[in-house]
Protein backbone atom coordinates (compact mmCIF):
# COMPACT_ATOMS: atom_id res chain seq x y z
CA UNK A 1 0.00 0.00 0.00
CA UNK A 2 1.16 3.38 -0.80
CA UNK A 3 1.62 6.28 1.56
CA UNK A 4 -1.06 8.03 -0.58
CA UNK A 5 -3.54 5.53 -0.26
CA UNK A 6 -2.39 4.73 3.74
CA UNK A 7 -3.59 8.39 4.02
CA UNK A 8 -7.03 8.12 2.46
CA UNK A 9 -9.71 8.29 5.07
CA UNK A 10 -10.40 4.37 4.62
CA UNK A 11 -6.70 3.58 6.47
CA UNK A 12 -6.70 4.93 9.54
CA UNK A 13 -3.88 4.26 11.83
CA UNK A 14 -1.32 5.27 9.33
CA UNK A 15 -0.63 8.63 10.15
CA UNK A 16 1.78 10.95 8.13
CA UNK A 17 4.03 13.44 9.90
CA UNK A 18 2.56 16.41 9.98
CA UNK A 19 6.36 18.58 9.45
CA UNK A 20 8.90 16.74 7.93
CA UNK A 21 12.70 18.34 7.82
CA UNK A 22 14.79 17.76 5.12
CA UNK A 23 18.88 18.09 5.33
CA UNK A 24 19.23 17.66 1.60
CA UNK A 25 23.00 16.32 1.28
CA UNK A 26 25.20 14.79 -1.10
CA UNK A 27 24.77 16.80 -4.61
CA UNK A 28 28.77 17.09 -4.70
CA UNK A 29 28.80 13.35 -4.41
CA UNK A 30 26.02 12.79 -6.65
CA UNK A 31 28.01 14.87 -8.99
CA UNK A 32 31.68 14.04 -8.17
CA UNK A 33 30.42 10.18 -9.13
CA UNK A 34 29.49 10.90 -12.59
CA UNK A 35 32.32 13.29 -13.47
CA UNK A 36 30.15 16.31 -13.27
CA UNK A 37 31.34 19.80 -11.60
CA UNK A 38 29.55 20.24 -7.96
CA UNK A 39 27.47 22.67 -10.23
CA UNK A 40 25.47 20.18 -11.84
CA UNK A 41 24.55 18.57 -8.30
CA UNK A 42 23.27 21.55 -6.90
CA UNK A 43 21.28 21.99 -10.10
CA UNK A 44 19.50 18.51 -10.05
CA UNK A 45 19.20 19.33 -6.12
CA UNK A 46 16.38 21.87 -6.96
CA UNK A 47 14.76 19.04 -9.70
CA UNK A 48 14.29 17.07 -6.48
CA UNK A 49 13.43 20.05 -4.35
CA UNK A 50 10.20 20.45 -6.70
CA UNK A 51 10.00 16.70 -6.74
CA UNK A 52 9.67 16.83 -3.48
CA UNK A 53 7.77 19.84 -2.45
CA UNK A 54 4.84 18.53 -4.80
CA UNK A 55 4.96 14.72 -3.46
CA UNK A 56 4.87 16.03 0.26
CA UNK A 57 1.93 17.81 -0.61
CA UNK A 58 0.13 15.00 -2.30
CA UNK A 59 0.86 12.75 0.39
CA UNK A 60 -0.30 15.10 3.02
CA UNK A 61 2.24 16.71 4.65
CA UNK A 62 1.44 19.70 6.03
CA UNK A 63 4.84 21.91 6.53
CA UNK A 64 7.99 20.79 5.05
CA UNK A 65 11.42 22.57 6.30
CA UNK A 66 14.51 22.60 3.68
CA UNK A 67 18.14 23.61 4.60
CA UNK A 68 18.70 25.14 1.62
CA UNK A 69 21.78 27.52 2.56
CA UNK A 70 23.27 26.85 6.35
CA UNK A 71 25.35 29.67 8.03
CA UNK A 72 28.04 27.59 7.54
CA UNK A 73 28.20 27.30 3.67
CA UNK A 74 29.68 30.75 3.36
CA UNK A 75 32.88 29.04 3.80
CA UNK A 76 32.60 27.20 0.48
CA UNK A 77 34.30 28.71 -2.27
CA UNK A 78 33.10 32.04 -4.19
CA UNK A 79 32.27 30.01 -7.11
CA UNK A 80 29.76 27.52 -5.77
CA UNK A 81 28.57 30.25 -3.20
CA UNK A 82 27.60 31.97 -6.66
CA UNK A 83 26.24 29.22 -7.67
CA UNK A 84 23.95 28.41 -4.87
CA UNK A 85 22.76 31.86 -5.06
CA UNK A 86 21.81 31.57 -8.29
CA UNK A 87 20.07 28.90 -8.38
CA UNK A 88 17.78 30.09 -5.12
CA UNK A 89 17.32 33.04 -7.13
CA UNK A 90 16.25 31.31 -10.42
CA UNK A 91 14.29 28.71 -8.19
CA UNK A 92 12.16 31.84 -7.28
CA UNK A 93 12.11 33.40 -10.15
CA UNK A 94 11.13 30.66 -11.88
CA UNK A 95 8.84 28.34 -9.62
CA UNK A 96 6.77 31.03 -7.47
CA UNK A 97 4.17 31.19 -9.73
CA UNK A 98 4.04 27.46 -9.52
CA UNK A 99 4.21 27.33 -5.87
CA UNK A 100 1.67 29.69 -5.27
CA UNK A 101 -0.99 28.04 -7.52
CA UNK A 102 -0.75 25.14 -6.02
CA UNK A 103 -1.44 26.22 -2.56
CA UNK A 104 2.12 26.48 -1.13
CA UNK A 105 2.83 29.22 1.57
CA UNK A 106 6.40 30.03 2.03
CA UNK A 107 8.28 31.01 4.88
CA UNK A 108 11.70 31.73 5.53
CA UNK A 109 14.31 31.09 8.55
CA UNK A 110 17.36 31.97 9.08
CA UNK A 111 19.67 35.40 9.52
CA UNK A 112 18.35 38.08 7.27
CA UNK A 113 21.12 40.26 7.60
CA UNK A 114 23.81 40.75 5.09
CA UNK A 115 21.78 38.90 2.67
CA UNK A 116 22.75 40.10 -0.72
CA UNK A 117 19.56 42.80 -1.29
CA UNK A 118 18.35 41.36 -4.28
CA UNK A 119 17.91 37.68 -2.56
CA UNK A 120 16.41 39.46 0.40
CA UNK A 121 13.80 40.71 -2.14
CA UNK A 122 12.91 37.79 -3.53
CA UNK A 123 12.59 35.64 -0.23
CA UNK A 124 10.18 38.73 0.63
CA UNK A 125 8.42 38.42 -2.28
CA UNK A 126 8.01 34.76 -2.00
CA UNK A 127 7.03 35.12 1.92
CA UNK A 128 4.50 38.31 0.82
CA UNK A 129 2.66 36.82 -2.24
CA UNK A 130 1.90 33.44 -0.67
CA UNK A 131 1.35 34.35 2.81
CA UNK A 132 -2.29 32.95 2.91
CA UNK A 133 -2.03 29.53 1.19
CA UNK A 134 -2.51 26.68 3.35
CA UNK A 135 -2.27 23.73 1.33
CA UNK A 136 1.52 23.17 2.22
CA UNK A 137 3.92 25.15 4.42
CA UNK A 138 7.51 25.19 2.89
CA UNK A 139 9.76 26.80 5.30
CA UNK A 140 13.30 27.82 3.63
CA UNK A 141 16.21 27.83 5.91
CA UNK A 142 18.49 30.14 4.33
CA UNK A 143 21.76 31.40 6.03
CA UNK A 144 20.67 29.47 9.05
CA UNK A 145 22.38 27.98 11.79
CA UNK A 146 20.29 26.20 15.00
CA UNK A 147 22.63 27.66 17.43
CA UNK A 148 22.56 31.13 15.77
CA UNK A 149 18.81 30.75 16.09
CA UNK A 150 18.94 30.14 19.86
CA UNK A 151 20.98 33.16 20.00
CA UNK A 152 18.94 35.44 17.78
CA UNK A 153 15.89 34.17 20.17
CA UNK A 154 17.70 35.10 23.61
CA UNK A 155 19.16 38.32 22.07
CA UNK A 156 14.83 38.90 21.28
CA UNK A 157 14.04 38.06 24.08
CA UNK A 158 16.80 40.31 26.19
CA UNK A 159 15.87 43.20 24.31
CA UNK A 160 11.84 42.95 25.47
CA UNK A 161 13.76 42.73 28.87
CA UNK A 162 15.34 45.34 28.82
CA UNK A 163 12.45 47.60 27.15
CA UNK A 164 10.99 46.81 30.06
CA UNK A 165 8.04 44.38 28.79
CA UNK A 166 9.59 40.86 30.22
CA UNK A 167 10.95 39.90 33.23
CA UNK A 168 13.85 37.60 33.65
CA UNK A 169 12.39 35.05 35.73
CA UNK A 170 9.41 34.40 33.34
CA UNK A 171 11.89 33.08 30.56
CA UNK A 172 10.86 29.43 30.68
CA UNK A 173 11.40 26.78 27.81
CA UNK A 174 7.72 27.73 26.28
CA UNK A 175 8.40 31.46 26.53
CA UNK A 176 11.93 31.50 24.68
CA UNK A 177 10.35 29.59 21.98
CA UNK A 178 7.43 32.32 21.40
CA UNK A 179 11.45 34.76 20.28
CA UNK A 180 12.52 31.85 17.50
CA UNK A 181 12.51 32.61 13.92
CA UNK A 182 8.88 30.83 12.85
CA UNK A 183 7.46 30.19 16.89
CA UNK A 184 3.91 29.59 15.33
CA UNK A 185 4.57 26.28 13.58
CA UNK A 186 5.08 22.42 15.24
CA UNK A 187 8.31 21.36 15.53
CA UNK A 188 8.73 18.27 12.87
CA UNK A 189 7.74 15.41 13.62
CA UNK A 190 10.01 13.66 11.40
CA UNK A 191 13.86 14.86 9.68
CA UNK A 192 15.46 13.18 7.37
CA UNK A 193 19.11 13.33 6.28
CA UNK A 194 19.93 12.21 2.57
CA UNK A 195 23.00 10.71 1.76
CA UNK A 196 24.13 8.60 4.50
CA UNK A 197 25.55 11.04 6.34
CA UNK A 198 23.90 10.82 10.21
CA UNK A 199 24.65 14.30 12.12
CA UNK A 200 21.88 17.50 12.21
CA UNK A 201 24.84 19.57 11.33
CA UNK A 202 23.76 22.61 13.35
CA UNK A 203 19.73 22.19 12.10
CA UNK A 204 17.01 23.08 14.06
CA UNK A 205 18.62 22.36 17.07
CA UNK A 206 15.68 23.56 19.20
CA UNK A 207 13.28 22.02 17.27
CA UNK A 208 14.27 18.44 16.71
CA UNK A 209 14.27 17.51 20.63
CA UNK A 210 11.83 14.43 19.93
CA UNK A 211 11.88 14.82 16.05
CA UNK A 212 12.21 11.22 14.82
CA UNK A 213 15.64 10.92 12.65
CA UNK A 214 15.75 8.97 9.69
CA UNK A 215 19.27 8.86 7.55
CA UNK A 216 18.70 7.42 3.98
CA UNK A 217 21.62 6.42 2.10
CA UNK A 218 20.45 8.12 -1.31
CA UNK A 219 22.29 11.47 -2.50
CA UNK A 220 19.66 14.28 -2.43
CA UNK A 221 19.70 14.36 -6.48
CA UNK A 222 18.05 10.81 -6.30
CA UNK A 223 15.55 11.65 -3.78
CA UNK A 224 12.21 11.44 -5.13
CA UNK A 225 8.79 10.74 -3.91
CA UNK A 226 9.09 6.86 -3.17
CA UNK A 227 11.96 7.83 -1.35
CA UNK A 228 10.21 9.97 0.89
CA UNK A 229 7.30 7.31 1.29
CA UNK A 230 9.70 5.01 2.60
CA UNK A 231 11.32 7.19 5.32
CA UNK A 232 7.42 7.74 5.95
CA UNK A 233 6.83 4.31 6.78
CA UNK A 234 10.31 4.11 8.95
CA UNK A 235 8.62 6.97 10.85
CA UNK A 236 5.36 5.66 10.97
CA UNK A 237 7.20 2.04 12.53
CA UNK A 238 8.18 4.17 15.51
CA UNK A 239 7.05 4.89 18.44
CA UNK A 240 7.14 8.53 19.97
CA UNK A 241 7.22 8.53 23.05
CA UNK A 242 8.54 12.06 24.29
CA UNK A 243 10.04 11.10 27.21
CA UNK A 244 7.05 9.33 29.11
CA UNK A 245 6.85 5.44 28.59
CA UNK A 246 5.75 2.97 25.96
CA UNK A 247 1.76 2.53 25.41
CA UNK A 248 2.30 -0.92 26.92
CA UNK A 249 4.50 0.70 30.08
CA UNK A 250 7.78 -0.19 28.80
CA UNK A 251 10.29 2.44 29.29
C1 LIG B 1 24.40 19.63 0.27
O1 LIG B 1 25.15 19.00 -0.71
C2 LIG B 1 23.50 20.63 -0.26
C3 LIG B 1 23.64 21.99 -0.07
C4 LIG B 1 24.78 22.61 0.60
C5 LIG B 1 22.68 22.93 -0.54
C6 LIG B 1 21.33 22.39 -0.85
C7 LIG B 1 20.91 23.06 -2.06
C8 LIG B 1 20.11 22.55 -3.01
C9 LIG B 1 19.40 21.28 -2.94
C10 LIG B 1 19.94 23.28 -4.24
C11 LIG B 1 19.58 24.70 -4.00
C12 LIG B 1 18.19 24.89 -3.58
C13 LIG B 1 17.77 26.11 -3.30
C14 LIG B 1 16.34 26.41 -3.01
C15 LIG B 1 18.76 27.19 -3.27
P1 LIG B 1 26.72 19.08 -0.57
O2 LIG B 1 27.20 20.11 -1.52
O3 LIG B 1 27.12 19.30 0.84
O4 LIG B 1 27.11 17.64 -1.04
P2 LIG B 1 28.38 16.82 -0.61
O5 LIG B 1 28.29 16.60 0.88
O6 LIG B 1 28.21 15.54 -1.37
O7 LIG B 1 29.59 17.61 -1.02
Amino acid sequence: MSISEATMPAAAGFEVPRHVAIIMDGNGRWAAARGLPRGEGHRRGVEALRRTVRAAGELGVGILTIFSFSAENWSRPASEIKDLMGLLRRFIRNDLAELHRSGVCVRVIGERKGLDPDVLRLLEEAEQLTQANDRLTLVVAFNYGGRQEIARAARRAAAEVAAGRLKPEDIDEEKLATFLDAPDLPAPDLLIRTSGEQRLSNFLLWQVAYSELVFVPTFWPDFDRATLEEAIHQYCRRERRFGGLAANGAS
